[in-house]
């Protein structure tokens, strides 16, 4: 008889730059005050990677390191890594080699995966697909992004949103019922034109008139990018909330993808699903995309229990969205 295999989240790790951009401080690089971004964002600061010498592979394998610590887990044991990011070290070669290289996991294989704000969420299914059909053992997921290298900082409409950072989770198979249950994701392709970062991709090379014309930072609709969001965390969360019979108070936590506290509230508001229960850090760190999600789960790891249900919705660039469905596992202690 074949014995099903749950994918299993059971070790976490992160990483943050030390330096601090606060609300204060961007008060003297645009016409912003710290009351209009607390009110309207719930973001106080934000972490920077202040070394030029440093990028996203630098957090990422930080991360790894701190998870593969944390845990005691042997990094030569690591299968693969997948590395959900928008903001790669290059456009070409793949940052996953380098997180490889850097953090010492000689025997394992890697790519990228660039799905936005819901980049991790996505690796995080592709990686338990990998474990569910018994090819791999050990899969680090890794969302990372040094949003710092792409955001203008003289644009007060995104550079009071946006901070770098970098977290993992490790994967691996266990035969109870714990593991990652189910997963609704979608696009809409029509949201490209409300967020990107229109030039140095083969649309738009990189040219000294797309340099002038700042075309290499991100930019966006906010009030349409924030309405969407709204909705597609929303009906994703009731989607898979349905498909697996989960009534509001069947789930433990719910963890969101950190852009703005109003899209938070209003998630948590259309679910009736009180406050208390929804992970929020986005005061700390910002949106740090396709980071916000593991750096969570990082933060909050010594509240889940084994056995609880995790609802988990991100909403990003493409537009990009989706929720999945999980039960934390039992996790790796240095004790063990
Ligand atoms: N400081 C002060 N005033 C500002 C700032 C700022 N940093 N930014 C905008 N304003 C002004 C606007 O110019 C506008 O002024 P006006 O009324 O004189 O025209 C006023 O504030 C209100 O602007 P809105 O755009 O309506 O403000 P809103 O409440 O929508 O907040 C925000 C803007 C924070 C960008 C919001 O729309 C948002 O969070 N959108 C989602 C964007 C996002 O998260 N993108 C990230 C990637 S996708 C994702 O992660 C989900």
């Amino acid at each position: 008889m074949i014995t099903k295999k749950n994918a299993t989240i059971t070790a976490v790790g992160g990483y943050v730059p030390d330096t601090i951009l606060t609300n204060k401080m961007l008060e003297s690089k645009v016409n912003t005050s710290d009351e209009w971004i607390t009110s309207r964002t719930g973001i106080k600061e934000r972490r920077i990677l202040n070394d030029v010498n440093l990028a996203t592979s630098d957090m990422a394998a930080f991360a790894v390191k701190n998870l593969l610590q944390e845990s005691g887990i042997d990094p030569k044991s690591i299968d693969c890594v997948i590395l959900a990011t928008s903001t790669p070290d290059h456009i070409l070669a793949p940052t996953a080699p380098l997180i490889c290289e850097k953090a010492g996991l000689i025997n394992a294989w890697g790519f990228d995966l660039n799905a936005a704000c819901s980049g991790f969420l996505y690796a995080l299914s592709v990686g338990a697909s990998f474990i569910e059909s018994n090819r791999y053992k050990r899969i680090i997921v890794i969302g990372a992004d040094q949003m710092s290298a792409i955001v203008n900082y003289e644009d007060r409409d995104t550079c009071v949103l946006f901070g770098d950072g970098a977290g993992a989770v490790l994967l691996e198979s266990s035969t109870d019922e714990n593991g990652l249950i189910d997963n609704i994701f979608k696009v809409d392709g029509k949201g490209n034109a409300f967020l990107s970062v229109p030039a140095g991709g083969s649309l738009f090379p990189a040219s000294a008139l797309t340099i002038e014309h700042k075309k290499h930072f991100i930019q966006q609709d906010g009030r349409t990018v924030f309405k969407s969001a709204i909705l597609g965390m929303t009906s994703t969360c009731i989607e898979i909330m349905e498909r697996n019979a989960l009534k509001t108070e069947d789930i433990d936590w719910i963890i969101p993808h950190q852009a703005n506290l109003r899209i938070i509230e209003a998630v948590s508001n259309n679910l009736n699903f009180p406050m208390n229960k929804v992970k929020v850090n986005i005061e700390k760190y910002g949106n740090t995309t396709a980071a916000t999600i593991p750096l969570c789960m990082w933060d909050f790891k010594k509240d889940f229990k084994e056995g609880d249900n995790l609802l988990v919705t991100a909403f990003g660039a493409g537009f990009t969205y989706g929720s999945t469905f999980l039960k934390w596992g039992k996790q790796h202690t240095q004790k063990l």
